[in-house]
């Protein structure tokens, strides 16, 4: 079985944190901006644990300073994640990053973005729905600007609302303000929890903002109640190992729960998260799951039946989706 042939959905990928290295050391050339900090010697990102590695994230991504910019960087992710059989994938976007959480400016960003997307739509046969988040370390304030400006854009392509950034900062209930804007708004949600913070947090951030799916979530398996919750309320988990276990959350594959999490009856996805800074991609994560877990054909098969029922997409896409998860 070639792994890296299947075909595979994608939900949990940071658009700045896909960035190839390369493409972020040529654009700090092209602006004369330096960054020779953030690089190890043979050219990867360098940092040092995950509160680092936020910090080198926001340098990386400073350089990004243009719609142009953001439209070149979403070719170059889109080419990279087809080419390791990825024919759907949700993406997150931050208006933060994206001209300062003005509205108008923010406008201008999704719009550069979108039209790469559907130029990758055309030529590598992947399609790309957006996920606008939060960054939760810049506070809840920040959040609630984002969140209008998520509302601004509600649509069929940009979908969903979430937060990433330092799960330690704040809590829950700080952010419910904007979850409930974005939904008013028809957005989906799904926050990060449950990858710093253990099934406490992930419980408090289910009842206090209300999402459909958790990014992360793993250290749900802490709590055998709520890994009942997760089943019986179908909540999504989007689950990235090779990113848990590069950042340390746990020590190996074979420690990590997803597949016990499986077993539970909780629906799992699988994503890279940030796929050059933990040195992963979606083939190495089958590649892992089929070697410490024994997933086969039929379980990658099953997955994608699940991810595809939880993307955040319209039903007509993920019909035209599913057709091309046919074997021809
Ligand atoms: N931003 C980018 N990657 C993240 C992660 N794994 N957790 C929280 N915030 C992030
Ligand atoms: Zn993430």
């Amino acid at each position: 079985m070639s792994l890296s042939a299947l075909p595979k959905l994608e939900l949990h990928l940071h658009l700045e944190g896909a960035a190839p290295p390369a493409f972020i050391r040529d654009l700090a050339a092209e602006k004369h901006v330096d960054l020779s900090g953030i690089f190890a010697e043979g050219g990867a990102y360098s940092y040092t644990d995950f509160w680092h590695f936020l910090k080198v994230y926001e340098a990386a991504t400073s350089v990004l300073t243009t719609p142009e910019d953001y439209a070149r960087l979403t070719r170059a992710v889109l080419a990279e994640s087809a080419a390791h059989g990825v024919v759907y994938s949700e993406t997150f976007l931050s208006p933060d990053f994206c001209g300062g959480r003005d509205p108008a400016a923010w406008a201008e960003y999704l719009a550069a973005i979108r039209e790469a997307a559907e130029a990758a739509e055309r030529d590598d046969g992947i399609t790309l729905r957006g996920i606008v988040t939060c960054i939760r370390h810049f506070g809840p304030d920040k959040a609630k600007e984002t969140a209008v400006a998520a509302a601004e854009t509600a649509g069929d392509w940009l979908v969903g609302f979430g937060m990433a950034g330092d799960e330690r900062a704040g809590e829950p209930a700080d952010f419910a303000w904007a979850f409930d804007c974005a939904r008013e708004a028809g957005l989906r949600l799904t926050t990060h929890a449950g990858e710093w913070r253990g099934a406490e947090h992930v419980r408090a951030s289910l009842d206090a903002l209300r999402p459909e799916r958790v990014g992360h979530g793993v250290r749900a398996i802490e709590d055998p109640a709520l890994v009942d919750r997760l089943a019986e309320d179908g909540i999504v988990l989007e689950v990235c190992p090779g990113s848990n276990v590069t950042l340390g959350v746990y020590p190996s594959w074979q420690a990590h729960p997803i597949d016990r999490l499986r077993e539970s009856g909780v629906p799992v996805t699988v994503s890279t998260d940030d796929p050059p800074f933990f040195h992963t991609t979606m083939s190495r994560e089958y590649e892992m799951l089929n070697r410490n877990f024994g997933w086969d054909e039929e379980a990658f098969k099953e997955l994608n039946r699940i991810t595809l029922d939880a993307a955040f997409c319209t039903p007509e896409t993920k019909t035209r989706i599913a057709k091309t998860l046919e074997p021809s």
